[in-house]
C-alpha cells in the first residue's frame, strides 16, 4: 500500500470509528488515543514518511498534517459537547432548579378592573375608542374652538396638522354618539397622551376612564349621586371628598372632585365632570331639547396613587419588579 493509500484508509477508518461512537456511545477518548496517541495511527504514518520519495515527501507531509488537524478538530468538538448527537448529556440532578417567578396583574390593570366592576354594577357598559384621532374628535366636536386658548389646557402630541394622540378619552364620547342613538350609558377606559414635563406626578402617557350617560331626564343631582357612589366604593365609606366648580368646553356646568390625601395632607383632584354641553349634542345630531347627559373623566394613575399610596407616577411605567410584585 502506498503512503497515499494508507492516509486514505486511515481517514476512512476514523470516520467509521466516529460513526460507531455515535451509535454505541464509546468513549471518545479511546478514539483520540487510537489516532492521536504517541503511538497512535497518525504518529505511525508520520514515521512512514521516510518511505516516500524525496519529491513526494512534502506533499504527503501536508496531507498528513491536514488529516491530523481534521481528526483533532472532530474529536475536540465531540469532547466539548458541541457535536453531541447521542443525547446522553450529563444531567446534574443535584443542581438547584431554575426559578421562574409567577407574574402578577399590573396594578394599573387591577385598578382599571375595579373601576369597570363598580360602574358595571350600576348599568354602565364598557366601550373603547381610537388613541390616534383627528383634531375634530379630540377637540372640535367637544366644543374647543380652533385657536382657542382652551386647547392649551392640554399639551398635545401632533402626528400631523390634523391628527393627534388623544389628550383625553373624551374623544370617544363623540364616536359613541355618532355611532349610537340615545339613550346610552358607557364608561371608556384607555390611554391618553400629553406632551408635559415628566415628573413624579406627570408622565407623557397615562390612563383615564371616561363616563357618558345620555337620556331624557338626566340631572346634575344624578351625576353627583353616581360619582359619590363610585368614590365610596373605590376609597371606602369614610373617604373625604369635595366638589369644586370648574370649566370644560364640553360640559356646562362643570365640576371637579378632589379626594383628601392623608399622607400628603392635601386635596388631590381625581376627576372632571359636568352636564354635556348642548353644543356637543348639536355636533352629533342629538336633539338637545329632548336629550340630556352627564359626563366625567377620571385619572386612573391618580386614583391608584391615592388608594395604594404610590408617590411617583413613573413607577407604573418602568417595569421594576420590586414595585410590581408588591401588588400580587
Ligand atoms: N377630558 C377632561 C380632561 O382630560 C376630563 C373631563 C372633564 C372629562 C369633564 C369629562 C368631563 O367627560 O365631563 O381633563
Amino acid at each position: 500500500m502506498s503512503l497515499k493509500e494508507k492516509i486514505e484508509s486511515v481517514k476512512n477508518d476514523f470516520l467509521t470509528d466516529v460513526d460507531n461512537f455515535h451509535t454505541q456511545s464509546k468513549d471518545i477518548e479511546q478514539i483520540r488515543l487510537k489516532y492521536l496517541g504517541r503511538n497512535g495511527v497518525i504518529a505511525d504514518l508520520f514515521k512512514n514518511l521516510d518511505t516516500a520519495s524525496k519529491e513526494d515527501r512534502p506533499k504527503y507531509g501536508q496531507l498528513l498534517n491536514q488529516l491530523k488537524n481534521d481528526i483533532t478538530g472532530k474529536i475536540d468538538s465531540y469532547s466539548s459537547g458541541q457535536d453531541n448527537i447521542d443525547g446522553n448529556d450529563i444531567i446534574d440532578i443535584a443542581l438547584p432548579g431554575k426559578n421562574y417567578p409567577i407574574g402578577s396583574i399590573h396594578i394599573l390593570e387591577q385598578t382599571l378592573n375595579e373601576i369597570k366592576r363598580i360602574f358595571n354594577d350600576i348599568g354602565f357598559g364598557v366601550a373603547y375608542g381610537p388613541e390616534i384621532d383627528d383634531d375634530y374628535h379630540n377637540f372640535g366636536a367637544l366644543n374647543f374652538p380652533e385657536h382657542h386658548p382652551a386647547r392649551d389646557m392640554q399639551d398635545t402630541f401632533f402626528i400631523d396638522k390634523d391628527t393627534v394622540l388623544r389628550t383625553h378619552t373624551s374623544n370617544v364620547q363623540i364616536h359613541l354618539m355618532e355611532e349610537n342613538d340615545p339613550p346610552l350609558r358607557f364608561i371608556v377606559p384607555g390611554r391618553v397622551y400629553r406632551n408635559e414635563a415628566i415628573s413624579y406626578k406627570s408622565y407623557c402617557l397615562f390612563h383615564q376612564v371616561e363616563g357618558l350617560y345620555v337620556d331624557e331626564n338626566v340631572s346634575f343631582g344624578q351625576l353627583k349621586g353616581c360619582l359619590e357612589y363610585f368614590v365610596k366604593k373605590m376609597f371606602g365609606e369614610n373617604c373625604k371628598m369635595r366638589w369644586r366648580p370648574s370649566y370644560f368646553p364640553f360640559t356646562e356646568p362643570s365640576a371637579e372632585v378632589d379626594i383628601w390625601d392623608d399622607k400628603r395632607n392635601q386635596w388631590m383632584e381625581i376627576l372632571g365632570c359636568g352636564m354635556v354641553d348642548p353644543e356637543v349634542f348639536n355636533n352629533v345630531d342629538y336633539d338637545s331639547n329632548i336629550w340630556h347627559g352627564y359626563a366625567f373623566g377620571m385619572g386612573v394613575e391618580r386614583i391608584a396613587m391615592l388608594k395604594y399610596d404610590i408617590d411617583d407616577i413613573r413607577l407604573f411605567y418602568n417595569g421594576d419588579i420590586r414595585f410590581l410584585s408588591q401588588f400580587r
